[in-house]
Order: structure tokens, then sequence, then C-alpha cells
């Protein structure tokens, strides 16, 4: 079975963060869709939630992973888009519900609020959990 494509975005305030969970999903085997951005200088986080954002409707990636600063700014940005549901979490147990309740398809960290394991954590959580369906199925299909 060929790998799950998995797509990143950061502006310079999650840059660092998006690297080191870029190497984290290669080495577990997963194919990574980079789409910047590629260096800490200043960069506008809409244009990077954006093209995350198409890269998930279009398909070309199956599951998303979106950084800012904060995690709020790119969390906008990417809801905005039909069929993207991105999840801002602290934690890997919201990662998991994120995924079991709200069948989340783009995880979003902070990078300046985010330390390394907990993100490792929340990744894995995210990659892992499965979406449990039933009465949540109704809850996510009135998202649109
Ligand atoms: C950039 O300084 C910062 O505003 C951005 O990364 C993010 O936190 C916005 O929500």
């Amino acid at each position: 079975m060929a790998a799950e494509t998995v797509a990143l975005a950061s502006d310079h305030g999650g840059f660092e963060l998006k690297e080191q969970l870029k190497k984290e999903l290669a080495a577990k085997g997963y194919q990574v869709l980079d789409l910047g951005t590629n260096s800490a200088d200043s960069v506008d986080y809409p244009d990077f939630g954006q093209a995350l954002a198409d890269a998930i409707a279009s398909g070309k990636a199956s599951k998303g992973v979106g950084l800012c600063g904060s995690g709020i700014g790119i969390s906008i940005a990417l809801n905005r888009k039909k069929g993207v549901r991105a999840a801002l979490v602290h934690s890997g147990l919201e990662a998991r519900l994120s995924r079991q309740h709200n069948d989340a398809n783009v995880l979003v960290l902070g990078g300046r609020f985010t330390g390394i394991e907990v993100a490792k954590d929340a990744l894995n959580e995210f990659m892992t959990a499965k979406f449990e369906g039933g009465r949540h199925t109704r809850r996510v299909e009135k998202l649109g």
C-alpha cells in the first residue's frame, strides 16, 4: 500500500517546529509534502494556510500539519476552506479527540507555545487515531 501523504505548512513562527515534525513523519514512513515556509524570515500565515487547505481539498494530501507562532492565525486561514477541518491542539489527548470526534484532517500547533515532546505526541495521536463515526458523523456532516 502506498504511504499516506501528509502536507505541512507554516509561517516563520512555526518554521522550526515544522522542520522537526517533517523529519518525524519521514522517519515513520509517511510521504511528506512540504509547502513552506523554508526559512525563519517573516512571511504571512494566510498564504501558507491557503496552500495547505488547497492540498487537502484537492486530495494531494490526506492529512496536514499547519503551524504559526500561536497556531491561531493559520487555523483561521485553514478553516475557511470547505472540507478542511483544522484542529489547534496543545496536547496529545486533544489531537486524538480531534480525530475520533471531529474527523480533523489538519493538525495545528503553535510553534511558540508547543514543546517538541508534546508536538511529537500530538502528531502521533493525530496520525494513528481513527474517526469514531456514529453520532459524530451527523455533527461533522453539519459542518458542510
Ligand atoms: C507572527 O509573528 C505571528 O503573528 C503568527 O505566527 C501567528 O501567531 C498568528 O496567528
